[in-house]
């Protein structure tokens, strides 16, 4: 077996087999392939794609790459969730006290963002001592003792994906689907869960544009998983528009906290219910939380009598966080400055566009454009109105809170374009489009 055979038979649009997948996984992690033949494949991989078994084989070639986690001394079923990402998506600090509230042990590591999109590491280091880098020593000691632990994602784990990411970033080779999703569910699949829940998100702030394609991202990682022997479910989720008010760090943090004690905005409240019921769903393994309508009402009372925010205050505690930040939301990093955006005119909204929203997040200091930058815990912006809702001339349709002037400015001049008006009324956008079951890929 040699590279340029692979090459040439991924070119020709030939599948390839297990074992040279695994060939070229393996020596491409040991160095041993260069990144030109390397960068040849996974162009051949773009154009010509890759049906099933080709993907399932990738997937499990990277996440053998290096090591497999098994969560069996925590729990004899690990459930995880992953959001293909968005702005304003703090789902993950709400659903997983959430669900851990309920007895099933969670144990989850989770990354950071990169362009407008916010990640989880980013939001909980906005909490004073959050420690995310734990050793897994320290990773199950906590995970055991609390019942709950939210980590960094350990170096050891996929690294075969890290390395090829990095490469595909740089050969224009990230945007194919076999591809993005051999790379998320490696990550999974190494992390030792038994069951996931997928929440992919469609539209102008996701990854994937249309609804089509999150379809079909979704359906290639539920196939993956099953494929492996894992359970899974995906949902797919809107990410036109903002989910939740809070877009920013401490912002998020804030109104996590808020969801957690049951007073949070109307549309994180019911997206992290109906993630939490699917994950109890999988978690119970046809024994228990099998009826959906029952389970949404059993999460609202979680919700409702302060069970989630109890785990979610004993999580930050574990890490060595500041819970005063949690207990009064004014400790959390506050802005300098403040500055309302009001409506100039009358009408119904017909468009709050996600991604200029998180573009302006970033002009504001809060997201990274490069893997090494440093951000601003403090900076974000609250999004008061949503897709549908009226508006009077001189209403405040956003809050932006900043701690420079010219970022304000920078901010201030992307949002200029980030809602639309219309004198006819407007539906409301949907939370979700679908949901995809293994059973029915
Ligand atoms: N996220 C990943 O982890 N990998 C991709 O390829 C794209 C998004």
């Amino acid at each position: 077996m040699n590279m340029v055979e692979l090459i040439e038979k991924k070119r020709d649009d030939h599948a390839l087999s297990r074992s040279e997948i695994q060939y070229f996984v393996g020596r491409y992690t040991a160095g041993e392939i260069p990144d030109y033949q390397a960068s040849a494949l996974l162009m051949a991989i773009f154009f010509r794609g890759m049906d099933r078994a080709e993907t399932v084989h990738l997937t499990m070639a990277m996440a053998e790459s290096g090591d497999m986690l098994d969560l069996s001394d925590i729990t004899d079923y690990a459930i995880d969730k992953h959001s293909s990402g968005g702005v304003g998506d703090k789902t993950t600090l709400i659903v997983l006290p959430l669900v851990a509230s309920f007895g099933v042990p969670i144990a989850k590591m989770s990354g950071r963002g990169l362009g407008f999109g916010g990640g989880t590491l980013d939001k909980l280091e906005a909490i004073t001592g959050y420690a995310v880098n734990l050793s897994e020593e320290e990773f199950r000691r906590i995970a055991r003792e609390t019942g709950i632990v939210l980590s960094g994602q350990s170096k050891s784990l996929a690294p075969a994906d890290g390395k090829l990411y990095v490469l595909r970033d740089v050969t224009g080779t990230v945007a194919s689907l076999p591809l993005i999703a051999s790379s998320i569910m490696s990550k999974k699949l190494a992390a030792g869960t038994n069951g996931i829940v997928l929440d992919v998100k469609t539209g102008c702030g996701a990854f994937m544009k249309t609804l089509a394609e999150a379809r079909a991202l979704a359906t290639a990682m539920v196939q993956i998983g099953f494929d492996a022997g894992r359970d899974m479910v995906a949902l797919l989720s809107d990410m036109n528009q903002p989910l939740g008010v809070a877009v920013g760090n401490a912002l998020e943090v804030a109104e996590a906290v808020e969801t957690l004690r049951g007073q949070g905005p109307a549309d994180i409240h019911s997206h992290c219910v109906e993630v939490a019921a699917h994950m109890l769903r999988l978690a119970g393994r046809g024994e228990r939380w099998t009826n959906l309508g029952e389970t949404r009402a059993d999460v609202e009372r979680a919700l409702r009598s302060g069970a989630a925010y109890e785990f979610f205050h004993r999580m930050i505690a574990a890490h060595g966080g500041d819970v005063r930040q949690i207990e009064d939301l004014n400790r959390l990093p506050q802005a300098r400055l403040r500055h309302d955006l009001l409506a100039r005119e009358s009408g119904n909204i017909a468009a709050i566009y996600a991604d200029t929203v998180g573009w302006a997040t970033l002009a504001l200091g809060a997201g990274r454009a490069t893997k090494e930058q440093a951000i601003d815990h403090a900076v974000g912006i609250q999004v008061y109105k949503s897709v549908g809702d009226s508006v009077d001339i001189g209403d405040c349709l956003m809050t932006i809170h900043a701690n420079d002037e010219k970022q304000l400015e920078a901010a201030l001049e992307l949002l200029a374009r980030s809602v639309e008006l219309s004198a006819e009324p407007v539906d409301p956008l949907p939370l979700f489009y679908g949901v995809i079951e293994a059973e029915d890929t």
